[in-house]
């Protein structure tokens, strides 16, 4: 499409002076934080429709914000009430602002056409619906959700169908790529920052209005340009693919490594030094977690049914075939190592969220633990230090998990520390890399525990020879049988 500049601008807002982030999420909320914080002349507004949310971003107290992130609380106790504000008034943000993202959220279809690979897109669908009703002045829309690759065309067509006259859009697709638990060091140094556009003239200018809100503090050489589809894809499929790819793998040498008497550490570091692979997501463990890995493989599975790709989408499916077998074989171990039954035997698992120094408990592998612990009749006593005691109970009586709230109560504890889940227990299971268990007095433990006392570490935390020292047996994801206790496994 050609036009002059001024027919270009006429479609496009004039200056960006405000900024609405639909969302209030773990994306929405630290990303425009963060943003508020980097561009001090702009007013960002994070909006939900869902009020306790919102109530719990304006707490007063800084710790009872609702997405734990080390650094985060900081900047919303600094931007707040200055250029930075939480509502749920949805409509007034998104009309005074000239950029809006678009931060729901983007869970698996549990139902219907693509049920358990697709994404189920109908908040998106819902914020751009009520993006086209009530825009009054042209606007860039951005998608921030992880998408399915095309959703921009939905967007497109739900606002060209319902927006008042002479109110245009452009849709950018600008995904984000930070890790929970370091959300807040990824947004304020990005390895890059990706926005997709249309190859128009608007769509380029839209992509440059947003471009010069991250080269406030972004290198301009960290922000790269795609179209469109490439966006969507890289964020969805490629980059998320890749990452899980990679721990499946690691996993997958794992299992070998413990059936052959060889380290994972030793195996995953001589590889990573090899400048091709490199040491980063090398790190064997229990199986990932997190919102994205496993819906975002699911997601590519489905659309590479879709283009009748069977293969590719069976290569893929194996990633996460590879990850529920790491965390079944992780609990089998437990199971088979307490002389092969856990039934009324307590077992104090350590950790509860997907990972480190986050309260996100979404697919996280303690869950699927906890599933298997229970069915073989456990008593697990659970510690974590950031989840809620409210949400672990929510994620254990979740159908598929558990369907008897009652029975769950009676067979788990949710512990106030490490000594209380400890106490009585036959076995410690780590089931997150918290800071806090590489720094436990084993010592003390010992003590209070039942004999023999046997250390389940899925996220090689601690020292085995150590432990062993101190009485303990030890099972360490990824450690082969000599390396693990001469005498009993
Ligand atoms: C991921 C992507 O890293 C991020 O770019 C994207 O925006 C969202 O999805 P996140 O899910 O927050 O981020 O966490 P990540 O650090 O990727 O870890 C995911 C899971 O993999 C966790 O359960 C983690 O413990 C596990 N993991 C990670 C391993 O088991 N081994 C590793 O070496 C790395
Ligand atoms: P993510 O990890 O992608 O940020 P979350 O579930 O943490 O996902 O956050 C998504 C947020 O989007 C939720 O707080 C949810 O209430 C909010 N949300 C979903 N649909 C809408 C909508 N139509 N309008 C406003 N907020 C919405």
């Amino acid at each position: 499409m050609t036009g002059s500049t001024d027919q270009v601008n006429a479609l496009l807002p004039e200056k960006i002076t405000k900024i609405c982030c639909i969302g209030a999420g773990y994306v929405g909320g630290p990303t425009c934080t963060v943003l508020a914080q980097q561009c001090p002349d702009l007013v960002v507004t994070i909006v939900d429709v869902n009020p306790q949310r919102i109530a719990a971003w304006n707490s007063e107290n800084l710790s009872e914000l609702p997405v734990f992130e080390p650094g985060l609380s900081s900047i919303v106790g600094e931007c707040r009430g200055r250029n930075l504000f939480f509502t749920t008034e949805i409509d007034r943000a998104i009309d005074e602002a000239q950029i809006v993202f678009v931060s729901v959220n983007t869970p698996t279809k549990t139902s219907g056409i693509g049920s358990g690979f697709a994404a189920d897109l109908r908040y998106v669908e819902a914020s751009t619906r009520r993006i086209a009703s009530i825009a009054s002045t042209p606007k860039i829309i951005v998608e921030k959700s992880t998408v399915p690759c095309r959703t921009a065309a939905t967007m497109r067509a739900i606002l060209e169908a319902n927006s008042k006259p002479g109110i245009s859009f452009q849709i950018l697709s600008n995904p984000e790529f930070l890790s929970e638990g370091t959300a807040v060091q990824d947004l304020l140094n990005p390895d890059r920052v990706l926005i997709g556009s249309l190859a128009t003239e608007q769509g380029n200018r839209a992509a440059e209005l947003l471009s010069e809100v991250y080269e406030r503090w972004v290198p301009k050489d960290r922000v790269l340009r795609t179209g469109l589809w490439s966006s969507e894809l890289t964020k969805l499929k490629a980059a998320n693919a890749l990452l899980a790819q990679r721990i499946s793998s690691i996993n997958a040498i794992s299992a070998i490594c413990e059936a052959t008497g060889a380290n994972v550490d030793e195996v995953a570091h001589a590889c990573g030094v090899d400048r091709r692979i490199g040491p980063h997501f090398l790190r064997a463990s229990v199986g990932f977690g997190g919102s994205c890995f496993q819906k975002d493989i699911l997601n590519l599975v489905y659309l590479s049914g879709s283009l009748n790709l069977p293969e590719v989408a069976e290569y893929w499916r194996q990633v996460i075939v590879m990850n529920e077998f790491s965390k079944a074989r992780f609990a089998k171990k437990v199971v088979q190592t307490l002389f092969n039954t856990v039934t009324a035997k307590r077992l104090a698992l350590l950790g509860f969220a997907f990972k480190k120094d986050t309260g996100d408990t979404r697919e996280s592998p303690a869950i699927t633990l906890c599933r298997h612990f229970r069915q073989e009749g456990a008593h697990i006593a659970i510690y974590d230090p950031k989840v809620p005691h409210s949400q672990i109970l929510m994620d254990l009586t979740e159908p598929g998990v558990a369907d008897d709230r009652k029975n769950i109560e009676e067979s788990i504890t949710i512990c106030s520390n490490i000594q209380e889940a400890c106490r009585d227990a036959e076995a410690v299971v780590i089931a997150t890399d918290w800071d806090e268990f590489c720094a436990i007095d084993w010592h003390d433990i010992y003590q209070i525990m039942r004999k023999p006392a046997v250390v389940f570490d899925g996220r090689r935390v601690v020292d085995p020879r150590q432990l062993r020292e101190i009485g303990f047996r030890v099972h360490a994801v990824g450690i082969g049988p000599e390396l693990q206790d001469n005498v009993w496994v």
